[in-house]
């Protein structure tokens, strides 16, 4: 029982994070007035990334997915993920599903083509934007 307890709180923490990452995603939502089917897979990309991919390619020291990240591009790109602005959703989703060097690939039945879609979304969300600012 006590275990139960604990899953229910765990789940009530995970509803409560939802929202508050909702209102956090606010202001992305209103850059990109008019679409609003894009804030609802953004939240879910966002969790997806941090249940999954934080652990090597979050920040930190001891992130081989990071560390391998800076040492493959030395600063040319952003070692973490969520600061690239070039990644395309098919570039996310080919290395989820084959992975590369010690990055293990995902299966469907640990991340579903759904979750991969919210997760390719989220991860891609700022090419586009880049693209057309070209600062550098
Ligand atoms: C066990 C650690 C680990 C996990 C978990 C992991 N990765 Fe990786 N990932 C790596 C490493 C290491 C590399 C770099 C390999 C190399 O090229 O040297 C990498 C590379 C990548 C690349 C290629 C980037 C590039 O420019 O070459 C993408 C995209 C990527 N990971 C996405 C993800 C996503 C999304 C998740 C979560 C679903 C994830 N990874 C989970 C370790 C991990």
């Amino acid at each position: 029982m006590k275990t139960l307890a604990t899953m229910m709180a765990a789940v009530a923490a995970l509803w409560t994070g939802a929202a508050f990452a909702q209102d956090g995603t606010s202001a992305w939502s209103l850059f990109h007035a008019g679409d609003t089917r894009a804030a609802a897979p953004m939240d879910a990309g966002k969790a997806v990334f941090q249940n999954r991919c934080t652990a090597c390619h979050g920040e930190g020291p001891d992130k081989p997915g990071t560390n391998a990240l800076q040492a493959k591009y030395n600063g040319a790109k952003p070692a973490l993920l969520e600061a690239r602005t070039d990644l395309a959703p098919q570039l996310v989703k080919f290395f989820v599903r084959n992975g590369v060097s010690v990055m293990p690939p995902f299966r469907k039945t640990e991340l579903n083509d759904t979750e991969l879609d919210a997760l390719a979304a989220y991860l891609s969300h700022q090419a586009p934007k880049a693209a057309r600012k070209s600062r550098r």
